[in-house]
């Protein structure tokens, strides 16, 4: 019997395998996101992210450099903030002399070249854990943009180059946008976290900053009422179209390995640049199992984040940026 086709015939070796490939990772896909705390030459493991550290701005510098020549253009700041500094409003967020500010200055000094993505959110600064300030036991949508609209000022005067605002209220891109605009703003960008899903793979992420919700209050204990529901999927289109609409230059969607058909219906629906985050429940999974020796590490590694690319990620913000760049490298 004769086969009118065969696939097997574009696999038979390596070159003529290089040869048909349609999606090729580099380095120049990843953001690598970084943990700061106060302190001079510190730096402190977190346990649920094994290789990831929360280290003080002099070894965040540091590695920043060492990113950079290793390839990656890209870092996202999140800050641990001292207890003490939390209130409702997260005002600490858009102190001049703040942590984060600190931080970017001292990146852009010592990297210029680097792109600076603060994460543009309260919830590290909420003394409940929130994204959004609290009025009368509920998320005050519209408070929180007033507020958001301060903190991306201030961080835009620290230098940073993109705004990642990854709070999910209503209307803060168009809000952040006209903030920018009339502070003369006008090359700093917006990175949208579009659809960005209300997750349980972002256990990890809130134990290394300590800025989990809240257990002890009669707040909402949860983040429902602004991330998305994991059952919806036309509805992130919506979340996409209106951030778009109000001006974002980026469109994130959250969290990546478990929602790329979002991924690649977003991709078929717009024109802009896509951002996917390869959240830390995802690293900390892949983790757990190499680190046991069921998975192997570095293939690992690359086939998730080469699948996330092959979705429609133009970047990829991963915490395994360092180690796939080094294994890219060769
Ligand atoms: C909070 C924020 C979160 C992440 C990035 N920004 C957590 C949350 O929404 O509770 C998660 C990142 C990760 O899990 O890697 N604004």
């Amino acid at each position: 019997m004769i086969i009118p086709s065969r696939n097997r015939r574009l696999r038979t070796n390596a070159s003529i395998r290089a040869l048909v490939q349609e999606t090729i990772l580099t380095t120049n896909d990843f953001v690598m996101p970084i943990f700061v705390m106060e302190g001079e030459n510190l730096q402190e493991p977190i346990p649920s992210m094994p290789g990831i550290f929360r280290r003080s701005i002099d070894l965040t510098v540091k590695e920043c450099k060492e990113l950079f020549s290793l390839g990656i253009r890209g870092v996202n700041l999140y800050m641990k903030v001292s207890e003490n500094l939390k209130d409702n409003k997260g005002t600490e967020a858009w102190n001049k002399n703040g942590l984060m500010q600190n931080t970017i200055k001292a990146i852009k000094d010592a990297v210029p070249e680097m792109i600076v993505m603060p994460d543009v959110a309260l919830d590290p600064y909420s003394v409940y854990g929130h994204d959004g300030i609290i009025t009368n036991g509920k998320i005050d949508n519209d408070a929180t943009n007033e507020a958001l609209v301060k903190m991306a000022i201030s961080l835009a005067e620290a230098g940073a180059d993109v705004m990642a605002p990854s709070d999910m209220m209503d209307g803060r891109v168009a809000a952040i946008r006209a903030g920018l605009e009339e502070n003369g703003f006008t090359d700093v960008a917006i990175l949208s976290y579009a659809a960005k899903y209300a997750s349980s793979f972002y256990g990890p992420f809130r134990s290394a900053l300590d800025s989990a919700p809240k257990e002890n209050t009669d707040i909402p204990k949860d983040k429902k009422t602004y991330q998305m529901d994991f059952h919806n999927s036309r509805e992130a289109l919506d979340e996409v179209y209106k951030d778009v609409a109000e001006g974002a230059d980026i469109i994130m969607i959250k969290p990546g390995l478990p929602y790329l058909d979002i991924v690649s219906k977003v991709r078929e629906a717009i024109d802009l640049p896509i951002a996917v985050y390869n959240v830390s429940g995802e690293y900390a999974m892949l983790k757990a199992a190499t680190q046991n020796g069921w998975l192997d590490n570095d293939k690992a590694v690359i086939e998730s984040l080469t699948c996330i690319k092959r979705a429609g990620a133009d970047m990829i913000f991963t915490y395994a940026a360092k180690e796939a760049a080094i294994l890219l490298n060769g």
